[in-house]
């Protein structure tokens, strides 16, 4: 449903976008920080008001429904900190029809929205039915997992060039290369003049990279996570594309949702009209909650790690991630070069990062989850981004879909069989003396 109340505290978004330059001035942004702090050079206020956006729950006078994963941001990602990793796992299905991926959208695919408000009255008089978003009979792809992943350092990936991931795409040997998995942006991020709608930009965040940018993630996420949908404004256009309500299994208007108002039918939703007028002469923003997720993320600090003294368990583990025969570093990346901020999207430039990923996507084998969009090839199905290590001893469940809290079993489980990527560093690990394994994971731990 369309968001009705709105927390306007935008006028302080400006402030913390004061590039510094690159080079000597580079600043490391671990530096003393602790889990969920704010990067160097935010607006203490306006985060912390952004955070307390991120961590409202939501009501059905809010707009939250009529089908919805959770009712706020932070009751998935709050692991360590606001803005973390979270128990939430979420379910998505599929069938491959003639070799090809088919999300079903007709039934509301990929993605179920795994509650619904049941009967509700968003106005006296006005009685809904929610119904509940079920896997349909004739997934073969069923209930796959996607695990909550953590937001720490994000806008900081953000604000990378798309040259960048080509450059560590070119670094990476021909075995484990990656790829990097240009998309069309849907919601241009206004506070990066440079995106347009409809352009391509790499894609970078979620599980599979398959969205280019903060700001669409977090309209995206109101809308199928929470229920609520919003229009922003790029260059005086409304963007609607994420103003139309999930219905129960795409039900037909009005058959669940039982005379109850569609937010993108003109005329019955004032509040819709009011925000795409708000568009007029050329307009660039974001709606408020959705602006406001924004920039809390965008200006959540990278997790810090932990010391590592020379010559120590963990110093030799450090060696093993990048020894040649384990390779883990060869996708795990932290390449000094590539991993600088630029002030794009309002993060301060020269802020040198290690987020041990290449936020590309490989060939995973087995262990890809086996979703797609309608129409990618069964190989692009098994396609995963890189999943980046930093702040990994603040995380519980690991993998995709959360299948362990071990380590040591998620790295076994990179032998994604013939064509996986993963197979050779899942081979080689399981080569490694039991000292060797547990100088690994001493490293791993400092992360
Ligand atoms: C029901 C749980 C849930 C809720 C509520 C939720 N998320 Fe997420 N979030 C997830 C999961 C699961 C993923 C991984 C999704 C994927 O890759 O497909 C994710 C991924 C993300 C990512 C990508 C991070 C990365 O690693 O690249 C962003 C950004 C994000 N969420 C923002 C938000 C915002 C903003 C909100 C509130 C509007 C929100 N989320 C609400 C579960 C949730
Ligand atoms: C070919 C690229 C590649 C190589 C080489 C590689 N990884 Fe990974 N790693 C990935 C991908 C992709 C994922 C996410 C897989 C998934 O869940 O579907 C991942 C996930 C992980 C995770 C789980 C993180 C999380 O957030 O759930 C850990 C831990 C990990 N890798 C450690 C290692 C270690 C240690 C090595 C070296 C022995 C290694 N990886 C080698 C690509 C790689």
């Amino acid at each position: 449903m369309l968001k009705r109340t709105l927390t306007v505290l935008w006028a302080a978004t400006a402030m913390g976008a004061v590039g510094c330059g690159q080079g000597a001035d580079d600043v490391e942004s671990t530096e003393g920080a602790i889990l969920g702090d704010a990067l160097p050079g935010t607006n203490a206020a306006a985060f912390a008001a952004a955070r307390a956006n991120f961590s409202l729950t939501e009501t059905v006078q809010d707009g939250a429904g009529p089908i919805f994963n959770e009712r706020s941001c932070s009751a998935c990602h709050s692991n360590g900190a606001t803005g973390g990793a979270g128990q939430n796992i979420e379910r998505r299905y599929g069938r491959v029809v003639n070799g090809l991926f088919d999300a079903m959208e007709s039934t509301g695919g990929s993605l179920r929205q795994l509650f619904g408000l049941g009967g509700f009255n968003p106005s006296p008089g006005l009685n809904c039915q929610s119904g509940v978003d079920t896997l349909p009979a004739g997934a073969t792809i069923r209930d796959s997992g996607r695990l909550t992943t953590p937001l720490f350092g994000l806008g900081l990936v953000d604000s990378l060039p798309d040259a960048r991931f080509d450059t560590l795409a070119s670094r990476e040997p021909a075995a484990i290369r990656g790829i990097v998995n240009r998309v069309s942006i849907v919601m241009a991020n206004p506070a990066d003049a440079s995106q347009r709608n409809g352009a391509t930009r790499v894609g970078r965040f979620g599980w599979k990279a398959g969205v280019s940018n903060l700001g669409q993630f977090s309209a995206d996420a109101y809308l199928n996570e929470m229920g609520i949908t919003t229009s922003s404004c790029n260059f005086g256009v409304a963007n609607r594309s994420f103003g139309t309500e999930n219905r129960s299994n795409r039900a037909p208007t009005n058959a669940l949702i039982n005379g109850c108002p569609d937010d993108l039918v003109p005329g019955t939703d004032d509040d819709f009209a009011t925000e795409e007028n708000n568009c007029a002469g050329g307009v660039n923003e974001l709606q408020d909650d959705v602006a406001n997720f924004t920039f809390f993320m965008t200006h959540l600090a990278a997790p810090p790690a932990v010391p590592i003294a020379a010559g120590s368990a963990q110093d030799r583990g450090r060696t093993l991630f990048g020894s040649a025969a384990l390779q883990c570093s060869g996708c795990h990346r932290s390449d000094p070069d590539i991993f600088v901020s630029t002030a794009a999207g309002g993060v301060q430039a020269g802020i040198v990062f290690t987020p041990y990923s290449d936020f590309l996507v490989h060939d995973m084998g087995t262990l890809g989850d086996g979703i797609g969009n309608t129409g990618d090839t069964v190989a692009v199905t098994r396609r995963m981004r890189t999943a980046p290590l930093w702040g990994l001893r603040s995380r519980n469940l690991l993998l995709h879909d959360g299948r362990t809290s071990d380590r040591g079993a998620a790295i076994a489980a990179h032998n994604g069989g013939a064509n996986g990527q993963g197979t050779a560093a899942a081979a080689a690990y399981s080569a490694l003396t039991t000292a060797q394994k547990s100088d690994l994971l001493a490293f791993l731990a400092t992360l």
